[in-house]
């Protein structure tokens, strides 16, 4: 079983640099398989999911180098290979596969993702946008099996709900289809306008991408091209989370950052009267005096991303105050708290609503990661408190964080990842 083992309560100080956004890259990948030659994608960050993605593009027959954070993907001679179990399951984000199949081949057949527990994550709009479009869906026991006897046709898809996942997978079915698509109440994120900018490049015709209203023309062809990832924010706002708690005298400077994908973290972080610099593409963080409470509500972009509500609930422990928290996306993604009351935190989740009592003293004590953004909560819990804290349940933070120990050993955390006989549980 792989352990982190950390020892806290000690200043961290130094630089890091943030790395290409992890669910950009696990929705670049599949679109970059709708090109007819190669796609180079640079600044991609190597973690589990990216692996687990190129096991996958392997087994539909396309090529792949990955060097250097730099992975090429030569999609010319895949094929539509039906892939109902196995490594399509290890990520929820393979989901972009079914719209990415329908678009090259107009027919794919995905076994139903897994990813982090968050509590339910359905796909329901995801195949009422594909539906919309001509697709013949059919759900057997979690089995996708997609065709589109008659073609696909552009149409008018409204999203019941602002969902990442389903508006991605919209433009990709939608991108090839005959006629126009328009696509209503679409989630904004960053990460969508990365794959839209991707897709324009390959010679898509999308417009509105980080709006509301995403209007796709369909062309007929994509060709191969190089993109750039975006940093990845939620990376950003997990490490600026763990400099806030922790700085020493001169502070952590967090490169590659672009400020407005997080300036609705950065606003609750002044309102805790934290000590930032934000300059043109990076934070630096110096020592806070004292810290004030803050209450939290997560919403679509641009508000306060669900995905830094785990790890900033570490960084309220060392703030003075009652807040409450309330994530409107994943109301059960609640996995970190039972473990941060055993370091002695002390938080009570109340319905759907989480109550913070600070500050709160830290000991070192063992504790699991159930999903990554738990992970990521708990290891800066662990470098917060005093004694030695154990974290298991590592893969999980591995499938999303580049080198995690590394950058903040960096910073002069004393943080090690060890591998010992006892089976994973
Ligand atoms: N929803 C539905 N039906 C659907 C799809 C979503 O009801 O068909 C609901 C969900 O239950 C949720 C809300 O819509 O309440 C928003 O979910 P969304 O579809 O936006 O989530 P996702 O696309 O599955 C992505 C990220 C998550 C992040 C969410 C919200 C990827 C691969 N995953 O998930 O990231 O929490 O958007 O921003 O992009 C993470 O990085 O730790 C992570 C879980």
């Amino acid at each position: 079983m792989k352990k982190l083992i950390i020892h806290g309560n000690k200043p961290l100080e130094g630089e890091i640099t943030i790395n290409g956004a992890k669910n950009s890259t696990v929705a670049l990948i599949p679109a970059a398989i709708l090109a007819d030659s190669t796609v180079v994608l640079e600044g991609v960050p190597d973690i589990q999911d990216v692996h687990s993605l190129i096991e996958i593009l392997k087994d539909f027959n396309v090529e792949t180098h990955f060097e250097n954070n730099t992975l090429t993907i030569d999609p010319s001679k895949m094929e539509s290979i039906p892939m109902p179990h196995g490594k399509i399951q290890s990520l929820r984000a393979s989901y972009y596969f079914m719209g990415a199949l329908l678009s090259k081949f107009g027919e794919g057949v995905i076994g139903l993702p897994g990813g982090c527990f968050l509590g339910p994550r359905p796909i329901d709009l995801h195949i009422k946008a594909f539906r919309s479009l001509g697709v013949d869906v059919d759900d057997d026991y979690g089995v996708i099996t997609l065709t589109t006897p008659n073609g696909m046709l552009g149409t008018r898809i409204y999203m019941d709900v602002v969902s990442v996942g389903a508006t991605i997978n919209a433009i990709l079915a939608a991108v090839r289809a005959p006629g126009k698509t328009v696509i209503e109440n679409a989630a904004r994120e960053p990460e969508i306008i990365d794959v839209v900018t991707l897709l324009n490049k390959m010679g898509a015709q999308i417009r509105g991408a980080g709006t509301s209203v995403i209007r796709i023309t369909g062309v007929e062809t994509l060709r191969g091209v190089t993109h750039t990832i975006i940093p990845d924010r939620i990376e950003a706002g997990t490490y600026i989370s763990a400099a806030v708690a922790m700085a020493g005298e001169k502070g952590i400077r967090i490169n590659n950052i672009i400020y407005e994908h997080i300036e609705s973290f950065v606003a609750k972080l002044d309102e805790m009267g934290a000590m930032m610099e934000i300059g043109e593409d990076y934070v630096h963080v110096y020592p806070s005096n004292e810290l004030k409470m803050v209450s939290i509500k997560t919403q679509p972009y641009p508000g306060f991303a669900t995905d830094l509500q785990q790890p900033i609930t570490a960084l309220l422990l060392k703030t003075h105050g009652e807040g409450t928290i309330m994530d409107t996306i994943y109301p059960q993604r609640v996995n970190h708290i039972p473990e941060l009351n055993r370091m002695g935190a002390n938080i009570k989740v109340d319905g759907d609503m989480i109550r913070v009592e600070g500050p709160s003293k830290l000991s070192g004590a063992p504790v699991k990661a159930s999903d990554l953004r738990a992970g990521a909560c708990l290891v800066i819990a662990g470098l917060i408190a005093e004694g030695e804290t154990v974290v298991t349940g590592v893969d999980n933070i591995l499938r999303g964080y580049t080198n995690i120990v590394g950058k903040f050993t960096d910073l002069g955390a004393d943080i090690r990842l060890i591998e010992d006989d006892q089976p994973e549980e």
